[in-house]
């Protein structure tokens, strides 16, 4: 049984990108969405698994599973002589990014395989294959506007009445981050389909509105 002193030493030790008070928030919104609706949870960017953990052990907790997509290539930004480039996670075959051996050793460490199916892929051809609603979602992918965008229009429909739409990375000033993820967000408020759930720094949690389309 993983208790919950297993699960943060387990999301302490991944490598990753998700600082730890965002990710309780995180954990939280997904432990009482998934409570709630009874429904799966989804990642877009599941990286070396770090927020992967928390989402696994809120579907332990409510019988269900996360779907976590990425294609384990690594963002724009992960890449050789860019500013989150990470050496270590280069596959000496192929000369490219492979996360998806770090990703299952964070799993198995965490003991949570069991409630986490992972798709190797890339999101918008995933989301094309994917009518199923989730209590969340999770979008923490590609950073340009070109995967925010896809990103959001391919799985924010996914997220059921009064479920969660969760967005990492949103800075209102661009001295703070780049602007994808926010205007991802702004789009999301300004469609009506979401409103103001709660946020943990450049953690949104939008929550979907009874009856409403997504645009
Ligand atoms: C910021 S990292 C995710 C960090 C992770 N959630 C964590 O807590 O550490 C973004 C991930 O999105 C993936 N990614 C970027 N664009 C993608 C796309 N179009 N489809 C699938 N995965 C994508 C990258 O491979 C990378 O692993």
């Amino acid at each position: 049984m993983t208790g919950m002193t297993d699960v943060l030493a387990a999301f302490e030790a991944a490598k990753g990108f998700m600082p730890a008070d965002e990710g309780m928030a995180l954990h939280e919104a997904a432990q009482k969405a998934a409570a709630d609706l009874a429904l799966p949870l989804l990642e877009v960017g599941t990286y070396c698994g770090r927020s992967t953990i928390l989402l696994a052990d809120a579907a332990r907790q409510a019988g269900t599973v996360v779907v976590t997509v990425d294609h384990h290539r690594g963002s724009e930004e992960q890449q050789p002589g860019w500013e989150y480039h990470d050496p270590s996670l280069v596959d000496p075959h192929t000369g490219l990014i492979d996360t998806v051996p770090h990703f299952r050793r964070t799993l198995h460490a965490a003991g949570l395989e069991d409630h986490v199916v992972a798709v190797v892929g890339r999101s918008p051809q995933v989301a094309a294959l994917w009518t199923r609603p989730f209590s969340l979602v999770f979008i923490d992918g590609g950073h340009t506007d070109e995967h925010a965008t896809a990103d959001y229009e391919g799985w924010a429909p996914r997220v059921a009445e009064g479920g969660l739409l969760a967005i990492h990375d949103v800075f209102a000033d661009p001295a703070d981050g780049g602007q994808a993820p926010y205007r991802v967000y702004r789009r999301a408020l300004e469609s009506g389909a979401f409103v103001q759930e709660a946020a943990t720094r450049s953690l949104q949690l939008l929550r979907r509105v009874t009856g409403s389309v997504v645009r």
